[in-house]
């Protein structure tokens, strides 16, 4: 109970949250109607009902699927609104969100009426939930390196917008490697660069976006502790790995959420933060990720409290505004 109180108090930021995957079952069945975009659910039961996944890419499927209903700007602000009312609601005071432009794109939305919503959503946050944020544009790893060439060059116009690139979507068959150029190219932009490696993918993966896309930060990064040389190099850099705990037990990443590799990874001298990922598909939003693990786990206070110390300092904020923070 005081261990729940310390979570359900504690500031923290999330730097690991597909907006899109913030799309509640009744939002996605309200928009559908609203829209006028055929769904094969009768009901917001049965969308969550569907929600049953044995890897990443069953996963997957469903996402790109339930996106079909985001078309209007509006949409894009009722979307990440109500995901800031949640993160409010778990005292998050930071946010670093990614977004997926082709999987909009591709749909023959703008890329601007989806960033217009998500930042006008973001401003407001900032104004009237004192929640700071960065926007990351995440590239689909199973498209081409050139596709996601295109994608940057429309967010040219918009780099006074856009802090960050990412990669994600089907890690397995698509390395890190296959975006070396795109990811140098985003860093003489001036971004800041993430990328999803070591979810499914192998330890190798982990070494390419460190070696080949010079990330910043490494997303998931589960199986880099098959590792040690691995783990001593991360360790070394203090690069930051955004864990998430419920996601990984959904998408059988990990058999039961007492696998959870959160306190090896602190005990390794790692520094790993929590996060929710795709929280309306995974059963739960930060705070839920946080209990799930001090639970399973019996994380020490000093634990959790490192844990929500590290979402800021690995955050993309300066310096002076992480210490604001802690
Ligand atoms: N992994 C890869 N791609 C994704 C994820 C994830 O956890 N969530 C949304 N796209
Ligand atoms: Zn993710």
């Amino acid at each position: 109970p005081s261990r729940d109180a310390l979570i359900a108090r504690l500031p923290k930021a999330e730097l690991h949250l597909h907006i899109e995957g913030s799309l509640e079952p009744e939002m996605l069945f309200a928009l559908a109607q609203r829209n006028g975009v055929a769904i094969p659910f009768a009901s917001a039961e049965a969308v969550r009902a569907a929600y049953d996944f044995s890897n990443l890419q069953d996963f997957l499927d469903i996402y790109y699927q339930g996106m079909a209903v985001l078309q209007t700007e509006q949409d894009f602000y009722d979307l990440t609104w109500a995901y800031l009312e949640r993160a409010a609601a778990d005292t998050v005071r930071h946010v670093e969100i990614f977004f997926d432009p082709q999987g909009h794109t591709e749909r023959g939305i703008a890329f601007e009426t989806v960033l217009d919503g998500i930042e006008r959503a973001l401003q407001a946050g900032e104004e009237r939930l004192g929640i700071s944020y960065r926007l990351i544009i995440c590239f689909l790893r199973h498209l081409s390196e050139e596709d996601a060439f295109a994608t940057l060059a429309q967010a040219m116009p918009h780099l006074a917008r856009i802090h960050g690139v990412g990669l994600d979507s089907s890690e397995l068959g698509h390395p890190p490697a296959k975006f070396a150029q795109v990811f140098a190219r985003a860093r003489e932009m001036g971004l800041h660069v993430t990328a999803h490696a070591g979810e499914e993918g192998p330890p190798e993966y982990v070494h390419e976006a460190l070696d080949l896309l010079q990330v910043e930060r490494i997303d998931h990064g589960n199986r880099a502790l098959e590792d040690p040389a691995l783990v001593a190099r991360l360790v070394g850099e203090g690069m930051t790995l955004t864990v998430c705990p419920l996601s990984n037990l959904r998408l059988c990443v990990i058999d039961r959420i007492e696998s959870s590799p959160v306190q090896r990874m602190l005990d390794l001298g790692l520094k790993v933060t929590i996060n929710a990922d795709d929280p309306a598909y995974f059963g739960g939003y930060v705070n839920d990720n946080f209990r799930a693990v001090a639970d399973a786990l019996d994380l020490s206070p000093d634990a959790i409290v490192r844990l929500a110390e590290n979402s800021f300092t690995g955050s993309f904020l300066p310096m002076a505004d992480q210490i604001a923070h802690l």
